[in-house]
């Protein structure tokens, strides 16, 4: 099995000759996006020492020289929302999709009976896949939910698997009520506030629910967030991804770190968002796998919403890992500038993580970066699917 644990670089590397660096600190250069052009940049440790002009810098002041050779250096991707331990895939259901079928949350069921049989083995060694594959298209942070379980055990097991590979772990236990409650939602609610949190809680830093049409309602919702709250999980949310409902309006009323889908939106709901903390975390991949509306960034962002850009890789409503895509699909239909979303990208990915140490190049920043191979970060969108992710460093690591 592959361990993808990063190792911090000791020593340090210099990136040379960057045609355009995206730190995304306004203090060191242009724009939000903080744009440096003829820049360098050095990692030393495994963190940011300098970003800025390439004048600034003497030569031989690192021991790993990187020439970038006019091309774009952008902070590494920030992917907030994955289900990333599961077996199996719905190839078969996708299809049937395409042919017309309505996607709904009662697919999952059979990603869970599927997870249920798997060894822990099996499901590492799938999840350790996935998040090589979103290294090696530039995702550098990775958040993965449980939610394939179900049950205290299985529940349990996927929070374990998680951690192992991913630094953002969150107990998704309220994904959609198993089959063996299915008469007794109650006492599957009981389940996930009781016992079922008492062996997750340990394993996970964040608490989320599906608040939607076929999986919990607002009140189930609130009474979940809250258990998880008072064993000090944070909230996060799936809300109005299928229909509109009360799930963004309870994701402020918490303090959620972010709304996750947003699909559907109503005025009330953007503005409580823009006079909140809490984010909007946007997923073309779900919108674009399930051939549904896609949210309308353009007025979240207009309104004063912060967003951010995940890819929600898992079996059914979006089974990819590749951000470059979800900039490409939110440019194109979701409105947002080809600098908007590379900055929802990372820098919103973060916020809708809380951290602050990553989704940026600013001095102190975790040493994340891509080196494309194009001289713009506009190239990520109006190249659509072409690979241009050349290099990739994680803490000063090379991972590409
Ligand atoms: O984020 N919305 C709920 N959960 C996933 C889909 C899960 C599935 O279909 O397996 C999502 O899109
Ligand atoms: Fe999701």
């Amino acid at each position: 099995m592959v361990d993808l644990a990063p190792g911090t670089r000791t020593g340090s590397v210099l990136v040379d000759n960057i045609g355009e660096l995206v730190t995304n600190d306004p203090t060191i250069g242009d724009g939000p996006l903080g744009i440096v052009r003829d820049a360098a940049l050095l990692v030393r440790d495994g963190v940011v020492e300098y970003a800025g002009p390439r004048i600034a810098l003497q030569a031989g002041e690192a021991n790993g020289r990187i020439d970038a050779a006019g091309a774009a250096v952008i902070p590494g991707f920030v992917d907030s929302h994955g289900h990333l331990v599961f077996a199996g895939d719905r190839a078969e259901e996708f299809a049937a999709r395409m042919a017309g079928e309505p996607y709904s949350a009662g697919g999952i069921a059979s990603t869970v009976a599927a997870t249920r049989a798997a060894t822990d083995d099996q499901l590492a060694v799938g999840m350790a896949r996935l998040v090589r594959e979103a290294a090696l298209s530039g995702t550098t942070t990775s958040e993965s939910k449980s939610g394939y379980g179900l049950s205290v055990e299985d529940e349990a097991r996927s929070l374990q698997v998680a951690s192992r590979y991913v630094e953002e772990v969150t107990f998704l236990g309220a994904h959609v009520v198993p089959a063996e409650y299915r008469d007794a939602v109650d006492a599957y609610v009981a389940l996930v506030t009781g016992p079922m949190l008492d062996a997750c809680a340990p394993h996970a830093r964040w608490i989320d629910v599906f608040c939607d049409r076929g999986a919990f309602d607002g009140d189930q919702a609130r009474e979940i967030l809250r258990a998880g709250m008072a064993r000090g999980l944070k909230p996060r949310i799936h809300a109005n991804q299928l229909q509109h409902g009360p799930g963004v309006q309870i994701a402020v009323e918490v303090g959620a770190a972010s709304a996750d889908h947003v699909t559907h939106a109503s005025d009330d709901d953007i503005e409580a968002l823009a006079s909140s903390d809490t984010v909007a975390t946007l997923l073309p991949g779900a919108e674009f796998s399930t051939r549904a509306v896609y949210p309308d960034a353009r007025r979240m962002i207009d309104a004063g919403v912060t967003v951010a850009l995940a890819a929600d890789c898992n079996p059914g409503s979006s089974y990819t890992t590749n951000i470059p895509f979800c900039i490409a699909v939110a440019v194109r239909d979701m409105r947002m500038t080809p600098s908007e979303a590379l900055w929802s990208a990372t820098a919103g990915g973060a916020r809708a993580l809380r951290r602050t140490d990553v989704g940026h190049l600013g001095i102190g920043a975790r040493g994340d970066l891509v080196l494309l191979d194009a001289p713009s970060h506009l190239h990520l969108a109006y190249r659509p699917g072409v690979p241009l992710v050349r290099s990739v460093f994680r803490a000063g690591a090379r991972v590409r």
